[in-house]
């Protein structure tokens, strides 16, 4: 098995290697609209107050749809730091209302990204198919997610695409990703994505509770 350093610098050189290579519209995770996020943050009753981390972000337009709605604390982070310069290049003047953070979610020091209301994943966790990182993801998410906040994890679905990118994604169930993440499923439903040359891919959609202490 290879070491923390040796995964997380082998993800590094996949991911700028992605970002270098393609336009954000050119990728299968693409969405011209983040309708499901945006359905999830209703389902979790979050307002334009809460404080949100989008975590593997990339060059995702969650961002530009929570600017339009009034959120103001909010940060992106990502390993690859093409994806976030396309997204500020999108964005302009109003990409300096958003926190960018250039690092991988397993060694991130919870200073960098939180405290947060809300935690938002979507395809990046189903990326962690060693043990080791999922704890690594879980630490980061305990240290920065606040007792009664909240989760929306998306991953590949039980009977999802077994690759995203050309990488091995793990899949889950919404019940075993909450378990997995010492969560309290509040709600979990399946999305059918088109990527852009109109092929379908199943998502399992999350939300679930850091419960209040
Ligand atoms: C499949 S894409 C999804 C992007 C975005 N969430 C969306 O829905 O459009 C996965 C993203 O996660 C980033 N990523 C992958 N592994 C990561 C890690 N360990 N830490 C931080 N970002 C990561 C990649 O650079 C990429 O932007």
């Amino acid at each position: 098995m290879s070491s923390e350093s040796e995964r997380e610098a082998a993800a590094k050189a996949h991911w700028d290697a992605v970002w270098g290579g393609k336009t954000p519209e050119d990728v299968s995770w693409f969405q011209p609209s983040p309708t499901p996020s945006l359905r999830a943050l209703e389902v979790a009753g979050v307002g334009p107050e809460a404080r949100l981390v989008d975590v593997g972000g990339g060059a995702s337009r969650l961002v530009d749809a929570l600017l339009e709605r009034g959120f103001r604390a909010l940060t992106v982070v990502d390993l690859a730091e093409a994806a976030l310069e396309a997204a500020k290049a999108r964005l302009g003047v109003e990409a300096e209302k958003v926190r960018w953070v250039a690092g991988d979610v397993r060694a991130l020091e919870p200073e960098a990204i939180g405290p947060v209301d809300v935690w938002h994943d979507r395809a990046v966790f189903h990326f962690l198919t060693e043990a080791e990182d999922r704890a690594r993801y879980r630490r980061l998410l305990e240290a920065t997610l606040v007792p009664g906040g909240v989760a929306i994890v998306a991953t590949f679905a039980p009977d999802g695409p077994e690759k995203c990118s050309g990488l091995p994604v793990r899949r889950w169930s919404a019940e075993a990703l909450a378990e997995e993440l010492g969560l309290a499923l509040v709600e979990g439903w399946r999305e059918t994505h088109e990527t852009p040359w109109g092929s379908e891919q199943r998502f399992q959609w999350a939300v679930s509770a850091r419960f209040a202490r």
